[in-house]
């Protein structure tokens, strides 16, 4: 080969090739944990060529510093830092379509995984006899024990026994966060997955056309050694709309659903209030349909916060902005909600009847606002 004083071109070919293998590492608040993983895959994967990539949701405790701190001197190493968004499974699919490799891998970033099976998994896909390769805490040999507390244990057992219901393949440990599979498989399935809550590996099997060909590996699920679980019941109930929205095969967007629900329970508290401020608070039909609209207000607006759009959350001053400019549209709503109320309940309709109409004309504004202007992605 001709000399040339181009520095890459005296690197050797091998060396600009794509590793074969991508671990996905979603992480929150990992920092202590980051170059004991890093350290373990390194062993476990020796002879495979390889690289990580961190996918942190701007972690306050610094993950994302110490992951290129690493990468400085490791340029397997990478991180992709996102701001103003939470959330696993679109963090594994953010960094799963960073990879160029030709299989992807995700492990969870706490060590509660086993990384020792990774070899293992890519055998397996590679004999291409299998679409995906699954690490099991249920399977034979596997063990759940990490799990911590009683209440985790029933929380996985019920979850599993639901996602079981609605799988196309069997699969001992459907909520698995621990899972391989080629990566162009990932990409035709991608544009598919909801992305929302925890189950990334649910989301894939129930977005395949075809069932996938599956082989689980039992692994032991270790106990946390550093920083805290992120899984809450919300995950729940995240889980439970996800498997709604591919039973209804995507007619429903989730969110739509989630803003229903809120709605729903807005009215309802709307409708407390009212009868509360009539009935014991002795005030005129309109301060209280007033008062009962600002209370609905605030718990809509908490409670889309936490749910429906749990994953781009918005905390500390950006809460407080955003509640501001939830109260300050919705009250172009309000005045007309309380101003329609009014009409009807002084031509003799119903207390219950106009005041809900009302507060229904202002829960649809409060749709409209939300999504375009309070969270509007960033
Ligand atoms: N980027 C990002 N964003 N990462 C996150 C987020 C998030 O919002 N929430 C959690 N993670 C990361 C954590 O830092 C960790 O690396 C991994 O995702 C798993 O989160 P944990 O909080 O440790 O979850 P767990 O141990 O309670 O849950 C495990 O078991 C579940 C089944 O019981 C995970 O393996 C889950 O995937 C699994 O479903
Ligand atoms: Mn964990």
């Amino acid at each position: 080969m001709p000399q040339s004083a181009s520095p890459l071109i005296d690197i050797p070919i091998v060396a600009r090739h794509a590793p074969v293998l991508t671990v996905v590492v979603p992480c929150y608040n990992e920092r202590p944990n980051v170059a004991p993983l890093i350290a373990r895959l390194d062993a476990a994967l020796y002879g495979i060529p390889w690289e990580v990539v961190y996918v942190d949701d701007n972690s306050p405790d610094g993950t994302a510093a110490e992951v290129r701190r690493i990468a400085q001197t490791d340029a397997r190493v990478r991180c992709i830092r996102r701001i103003g968004r939470r959330g696993l499974s679109s963090a594994v699919i953010e960094g799963a379509l960073s990879s160029s490799a030709p299989f992807v891998a995700v492990i969870d970033g706490d060590l509660q995984h086993d990384e020792t099976k990774l070899p293992d998994m890519l055998a397996a896909l590679q004999s291409g006899q299998y679409d995906l390769a699954v690490g099991s805490r249920h399977s034979a040999g596997g063990d759940d024990a990490g799990l911590g507390t009683r209440w985790r244990h029933i929380l996985s057992h019920g979850g599993i026994r639901l996602a079981q219901y609605f799988l196309p393949i069997r699969l001992s440990d459907p909520m698995s966060g621990f899972f391989m599979l080629p990566r162009p498989l990932f990409e035709s399935l991608a544009g598919n997955l909801t992305g929302q809550g925890f189950k990334i590996l649910l989301d894939l099997v129930l977005s395949a056309p075809a069932p996938l060909r599956v082989i689980e590996i039992p692994f032991m699920f270790h106990e946390r050694t550093a920083g805290e679980s992120k899984l809450d019941a919300l995950v729940l109930v995240q889980f439970a709309g996800l498997l709604l929205d591919k039973v209804f095969g995507g007619l429903l967007p989730l969110r739509f659903l989630s803003f229903g629900l809120v709605g729903a329970l807005g009215v309802l508290v709307h409708l407390a209030v009212l009868s509360v401020m009539l009935k014991l608070g002795g005030l005129d039909f309109e301060p209280a349909q007033a008062v009962a609209t600002g209370v609905a207000m605030v718990f809509n607006f908490q409670l889309n916060n936490e749910i429906t759009y749990r994953d781009q959350r918005l905390r500390g001053p950006r809460l407080w902005r955003g509640l501001l400019l939830f109260m300050l549209v919705c009250g172009i709503g309000a005045v007309t909600n309380v101003g329609i109320a009014k009409i009807l309940y002084d031509t003799n309709t119903s207390w219950s009847l106009a005041g809900a109409i009302g507060a229904m004309i202002g829960v649809v504004w409060n749709y409209a606002v939300s999504a375009t202007l309070v969270w509007r992605s960033r």
